[in-house]
């Protein structure tokens, strides 16, 4: 490590107010992220026991440096496996500093005026990504896509803090990931038709998740009168876009058939 980096980050970290940021150092992007908690809330731990919603599961409780040691670990892991990360160029107990690894897919796909086939590409992009992580017998934690960027043709994960108590098996946290996902793209303001049975499909015949399309299904049908009064005109006028493309989304779940192709 190059000492006056070292010292830069140091400087970095002491002036800057934000728990992640970006800086530039000899032209180059990096990543500064704070160590910080991780937790979900007691109201969140009692819906989960009341609904058991895969959706909410609650994430483990480690502390700032347990979650930064897992997060660094876990790029580590993964980069290992080939599954494409930044690096992590420096790390102490109060911080680490990733390479830069592009815009997320957030950003590409929420703008109003994305075309379909932006749309289409990026996603299309981020669901491979998803099935590498997921055929490698892992899983994101935080898949939504504003933690995944696009890099040199290349989709990065970021933001792998979260971890779940060991009684959860690998299977129901990649269904959470996907879902995770999918709900993530009820962002999408442009006025195009997101192709979610196609996105589910294909992400079913790459991983052989057969069961996820019943999962997502079942998932579903607790939301059945939502989704019933969410298409009431007079219920509709106060929803928010998102709120009415969330259940968008659910309704489309909730019609998946096993032989939807
Ligand atoms: N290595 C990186 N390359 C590019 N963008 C990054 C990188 N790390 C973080 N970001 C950006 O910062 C945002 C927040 O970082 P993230 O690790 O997801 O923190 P948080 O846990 O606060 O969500 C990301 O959505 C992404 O836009
Ligand atoms: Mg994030």
């Amino acid at each position: 490590m190059h000492k006056s980096f070292e010292e830069f980050v140091l400087n970095e970290y002491k002036s800057s107010s934000s728990e992640i940021g970006s800086f530039l150092f000899d032209e180059k992007k990096y990543w500064l992220k704070k160590a910080r908690p991780t937790k979900s809330s007691l109201s969140h731990k009692i819906y989960y026991k009341l609904f058991k919603l895969e959706l909410i599961t609650p994430v483990e409780e480690k502390s700032a440096i347990q979650a930064l040691e897992f997060e660094c670990t876990k790029l580590e892991e993964f980069k290992k496996l080939n599954i494409p990360v930044p690096n992590v160029v420096f790390k102490n107990s109060d911080f680490f500093v990733l390479e830069d690894s592009g815009k997320n897919i957030n950003s590409y796909i929420r703008k109003k005026d994305a075309t379909q086939e932006i749309i289409d590409f990026y996603v299309s992009k981020a669901i491979d990504a998803i099935c590498f992580i997921h055929n490698n017998n892992q899983y994101h934690g935080g898949a939504q896509a504003r933690n995944l960027t696009f890099k040199d043709e290349k989709v990065y994960s970021i933001d792998l803090e979260d971890s779940f108590d060991s009684s959860i098996d690998l299977k129901t946290l990649q269904f959470r990931d996907f879902l995770l996902f999918l709900l993530s793209l009820t962002k999408i303001r442009a006025k195009v038709e997101v192709n979610y049975i196609e996105f589910i499909d294909k992400y079913i015949e790459n991983t052989k998740n057969y069961d996820f399309k019943n999962r997502l299904q079942k998932l579903a049908s607790k939301f059945y009168l939502l989704i019933k009064l969410s298409k009431v005109k007079f219920i509709r006028k106060f929803l928010g876009n998102d709120v009415i493309l969330f259940f968008k989304l659910f309704e489309i779940l909730y019609n998946l058939k096993e032989n939807d192709k």
